[in-house]
């Protein structure tokens, strides 16, 4: 028998005194059977049979989809991409592929359906399996699509984890700025902010990591974190680099050796994934292009046990050795090289050379000034590369202050940051990890381009 009083569903379904129209995945999840349900979604596939069609309905709230089945030999005609809303009864499916259907028959006068948003004839998401490099060139309509749609719910579930894991140890969150008048990695490839001299009466650039404000944020808070855009004009057109991208920043007072800050990106990148693994059920991820077996290999290799830790004159010997290549103290580790480091799984290398590295990582314990390095690590990931750069800062004024001068800093703009090692300094370190590049690991794909929604890279900047 069918209740039909459409309040009496709407008060099961709402959740606290939300009056918004029911997701598919609260409909999914709680509609009782037999109830005269109304969905809205987009039609995602259509199938005809002799006295019968079916319809896919995703709202992007979950992966998974409400399939319909249309009754009766003449039943309303539907298209591929249309908004549509449809009442009509919940069921027990009879087919295998999920648990519930929503049966529509034309003939039930309770029955009804609205086309909501109509489209052309050839809207391009129609259900053949289109190629990422094609949804690329639909920047407004690729996000409705099974595999991108995955990417930013993994991406959601994977902040609220993330935020769970720094609050269960005292981090606060803060909000470093976006504009800056420092260069922190002293690498020149920031975008310079045109109107800035005119409007800040001097040089301003869009940040390329938020590291010198949050060490200032640290020396108030202890423990403080950021998942915040960066911005570098780099001319990367690799599918690991972007010139927006946001990074996962945290920063430790009272650290004076390398190995606690390792252990701790070690557990939070653990937990993460854990909670992932406990919670994962299809709803955050599930596309045509994620490959099951990828992904689950991927997440093993971070559950391994202890990650193994290399200086990088270690490194260098491993490479040296087997033969990879004939490197030099002083040369930097390409992709190759890390693929090779990290071959049986995360591995930390830490203490690299000086002069690869910016002005703020202080000295390696074991300092030799004819091999200087400095007390910093790369996270690398096994076929993957760098996922987590991180260093202990230097915290002594009049090292710091010679170290900037060796960099040709302009120690005026940096005074701001200088001054904090000559007012209660503390011994101090942290991270940053490429956000974009996390997810991409995890959800098993091999293009940061497709985790963000609108990507920024050289010649790129549709929409
Ligand atoms: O190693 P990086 O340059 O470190 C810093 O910027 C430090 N100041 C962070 C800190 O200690 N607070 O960058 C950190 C990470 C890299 O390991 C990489 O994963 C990511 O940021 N990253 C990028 N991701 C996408 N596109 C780019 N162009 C990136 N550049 C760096």
């Amino acid at each position: 028998m069918f209740v039909t009083h459409s309040r009496i569903l709407h008060r099961h379904l709402c959740r606290g005194l939300s009056t918004l129209q029911p997701t598919i995945k609260e409909q999914i999840s709680s509609t009782p059977i037999g109830l005269l349900l109304e969905t809205k979604g987009f039609v995602k596939s259509i199938r005809n049979s002799k006295n019968l069609s079916f319809l896919d309905l995703t709202d992007g709230t979950t992966s998974k989809v409400i399939n319909v089945v249309l009754l009766g030999k003449e039943p309303p005609k539907f298209q591929i991409g249309q908004s549509v809303s449809i009442k009509g009864e919940w069921n027990i499916s009879k087919g295998a592929k999920q648990d519930y259907e929503l049966i529509y028959n034309c003939k039930n006068p309770e029955h009804s359906y609205q086309i909501i948003g109509p489209v052309p004839e050839d809207y391009p998401l129609q259900k053949k399996a289109t190629s990422m490099s094609y949804l690329r060139t639909l920047p407004s309509l690729k996000h409705r699509t099974s595999t991108v749609s995955s990417f930013y719910r993994l991406r959601s579930f994977l902040e609220t984890s993330v935020q769970k894991f720094f609050n269960n140890h005292d981090f606060t969150k803060v909000n470093p700025p976006l504009i800056t008048s420092s260069d922190c990695e002293g690498a020149g490839e920031t975008f310079k902010i045109a109107q800035s001299e005119e409007f800040f009466q001097k040089q301003t650039y869009l940040t390329v990591s938020s590291q010198l404000h949050l060490e200032s944020l640290a020396l108030a808070l202890n423990r403080v974190w950021t998942l915040s855009p960066c911005f570098r004009a780099e001319n990367s057109k690799t599918s690991r680099h972007l010139c927006e991208f946001w990074m996962l920043e945290a920063e430790v007072c009272y650290l004076n050796e390398l190995d606690p800050l390792l252990d701790f990106t070690e557990n939070l990148i653990k937990w993460v994934t854990r909670d992932l693994a406990q919670n994962y059920n299809n709803e955050y991820l599930n596309g045509v292009y994620l490959d099951e077996n990828v992904i689950r290999s991927r997440w093993d290799n971070i559950l391994k046990e202890e990650w193994k830790r290399v200086t990088y004159i270690e490194a260098l010997n491993l490479i040296n050795e087997e033969g990879i290549d004939t490197l030099k103290f002083g040369d930097s580790l390409n992709l190759d090289h890390e693929r090779f480091l990290a071959k049986n799984g995360p591995i930390f290398v830490t203490d690299y050379p000086e002069s690869l590295k910016p002005f703020y990582m202080s000295k390696s314990k074991n300092y030799d000034s004819q091999q200087p390095t400095v007390a910093c690590f790369d996270l690398l990931l096994p076929e993957f590369g760098e996922l987590v750069g991180g260093s202990l800062r230097e915290h002594d004024y009049e090292v710091l202050k010679e170290s900037m001068i060796k960099h040709n800093m302009k120690l005026d703009d940096m005074n701001w940051y200088l001054e904090l090692r000559r007012n209660g300094t503390i011994p101090h370190g942290g991270f940053g990890m490429g956000w974009e590049r996390f997810i991409n690991y995890l959800s098993g794909h091999d293009n940061i381009r497709d985790i963000v929604p609108f990507p920024r890279a050289p010649n790129l900047c549709n929409a």
